[in-house]
C-alpha cells in the first residue's frame, strides 16, 4: 500500500482548525465517530436547555399568552433570518415551517403559476424521491408535463416549453454537487425559473443564492444545521416573485391579518404568505438554539474544513482500500459536497459492521456506503479512525455476517 498520512498527521490538522473548538458545542456520545450528520445532525448541547425552558416557561407558565409575550408567532421568521446568511440571501425572506415535501408541494404550485402558459417541469432522475413524487402529484394536478433531464447535462432539456428546473444542489446519493450559478443562467437564458433543494448542501457547502440570481430554494434543517428529527424544512423566494407567489395551501397563518377571521383569503405580503398553519413552535425552539453553532462562522471557513475533511478520507480510501471500493463522489472541489459516497456489492454490511464498531454513516439502496462530514464536530483524526475500522471490517470479513442480510427498516 502507498504512504499516507498518519494519525499524528491527522490530529495536527485538528490543532490547526480555525473550528476545533466547535465540537465542544455538541453532545456527542464517546467513542462514536458519527459521519451521519448529512442525514441527522448531532445534538447541539444548547437545545435541551432551550427546550427545557420553552416547555417550562414559555408553555407551562406563559400558556397562550406567549404567542405574544415570547413572541412565538414570529419564530419562523426569526429562525428563517438565521439561515438566510447560509444560504447567501437577506433576512425576512426566508421562511421555516413544514417538512421538505410539504414546502416542495407549495413550492411547485407556485413556481408553475409564475409561468403559465408553460408546461414542463425538469428534474433530474437521480434526485431525491421525494422531489420527484411530489413534482409529479403537481403535474397530474395541474396538468403539467415532467421532463427528466441528463444528470451530466441538466441545461441540454431547457426549452421555451418550460416553465421550472428543479434540481437538487448536492445529490443525496453521491455527493456530486451542481453548479448553481451556471444552471440557474441557463434556466434563464430558456425563460424558465430554476429551483434548489439545498437539503445537502445548507450548513456544510456555502450557497450564494442572490450572487447566483436564482428564484426559489427549500431545504431541511435536520442535517448539517442540527435542528433535531423532522425539524421543519425552509423555503426562499426571491424578492421579485414574492408580490404574485401563489402557494396552494391558503392557510390562516398565511394570511395578512389571520385575527381577523375573514372569510376570503388575503395573503400576507413577503415570504410570510408561505405559510399555512399554526407553526411548529418546539421545534422551531430547538432549531433557533441549534444555529448558535453557527454563530461568527465564515462559509469560507465551514467549506475549507469540509475539503480537508473529504480529501483525507479520499486519501486514505485511496491508499488503504486501493480498489475495494468504487468512489462515486466527484474527486474535484468544484463538484464535491460534504459527503464521500462508497459503491461496494455488500454495502448494507459494511456500513452495519461499522456502525458495530462505532462508526456511523448509512446506506443508500443499492450499494451505496455514505460518509458524511459535518465540519463543525468531525475532525481529521474521526477521518483517520473511520477508515481504520474500514480496513478492519474488510480484512476480517465482518461485513459478510448473516445478520445484515435483513436491512433495517430506515438504513
Ligand atoms: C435532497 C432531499 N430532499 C428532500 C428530502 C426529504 O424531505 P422531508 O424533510 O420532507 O423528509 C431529503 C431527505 O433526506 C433530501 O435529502
Amino acid at each position: 500500500m502507498t504512504q499516507h498520512p498518519t494519525r499524528a498527521d491527522a490530529v495536527a490538522l485538528d490543532l490547526a482548525s480555525p473550528l476545533r473548538a466547535r465540537r465542544e458545542l455538541f453532545a456527542l456520545p464517546d467513542g462514536v465517530v458519527y459521519l451521519d450528520g448529512n442525514s441527522l445532525g448531532a445534538l447541539p448541547r444548547a437545545v435541551a436547555p432551550r427546550l427545557q425552558q420553552v416547555v417550562a416557561e414559555e408553555w407551562g407558565t406563559g400558556l397562550i399568552s406567549s404567542w405574544n409575550t415570547a413572541d412565538w408567532v414570529g419564530l419562523g421568521r426569526r429562525v428563517g433570518d438565521r439561515i438566510a446568511p447560509l444560504i447567501g440571501v437577506a433576512p425576512g425572506d426566508v421562511h421555516v415551517g413544514d417538512s421538505t415535501t410539504v414546502t416542495l408541494f407549495k413550492t411547485f404550485v407556485a413556481a408553475s403559476r409564475l409561468r403559465p402558459g408553460r408546461r414542463v417541469v425538469v428534474l433530474e432522475p437521480t434526485t431525491f424521491p421525494t422531489d420527484g413524487y411530489v413534482a409529479a402529484g403537481v403535474a397530474r394536478m395541474l396538468d403539467l408535463e415532467l421532463r427528466w433531464c441528463d444528470p451530466a447535462d441538466p441545461a441540454a432539456s431547457l426549452d421555451e416549453d418550460v416553465a421550472l428546473l428543479s434540481l437538487t444542489h448536492v445529490d443525496f446519493r453521491s455527493g456530486a454537487m451542481y453548479d448553481l450559478a451556471a444552471l440557474t443562467a441557463a434556466a434563464h437564458d430558456a425563460g424558465a425559473l430554476v429551483q434548489w433543494d439545498l437539503c445537502h448542501s445548507t450548513g456544510a457547502v456555502p450557497v450564494a443564492l442572490l450572487d447566483a440570481d436564482a428564484d426559489i430554494a427549500v431545504g431541511c434543517t435536520y442535517k448539517y444545521l442540527n435542528g433535531g428529527p423532522g425539524s421543519p424544512a425552509f423555503a426562499w423566494v426571491h424578492p421579485r416573485h414574492q408580490a404574485a407567489w401563489d402557494q396552494p395551501v391558503t392557510g390562516w397563518f398565511g394570511h395578512s391579518r389571520p385575527f381577523d377571521m375573514d372569510r376570503a383569503f388575503t395573503p400576507a405580503d413577503g415570504i410570510a404568505r408561505m405559510a399555512s398553519g399554526t407553526p411548529p413552535v418546539l421545534a422551531l425552539s430547538a432549531l433557533d438554539a441549534a444555529l448558535d453553532v453557527f454563530d461568527g462562522v465564515s462559509l469560507d471557513v465551514l467549506r475549507a474544513a469540509s475539503l480537508s475533511l473529504t480529501d483525507l478520507f479520499l486519501e486514505l480510501v485511496n491508499a488503504r482500500l486501493g480498489s475495494a471500493f468504487e468512489v462515486i463522489t466527484p474527486r474535484e472541489h468544484g463538484r464535491r459536497g460534504s459527503q464521500v459516497s462508497l459503491r461496494h456489492e455488500q454495502a448494507y454490511g459494511v456500513v452495519q459492521a461499522l456502525v458495530e464498531r462505532g462508526v456511523v454513516g448509512d446506506f443508500r439502496t443499492p450499494d451505496v456506503a455514505r460518509f458524511g462530514f459535518a465540519p463543525l464536530y468531525v475532525t481529521h483524526a474521526d477521518v483517520f479512525d473511520a477508515v481504520g475500522h474500514l480496513v478492519a471490517v474488510l480484512e476480517g470479513d465482518e461485513h459478510l455476517r448473516p445478520e445484515y442480510t435483513v436491512r433495517n427498516a430506515v438504513t
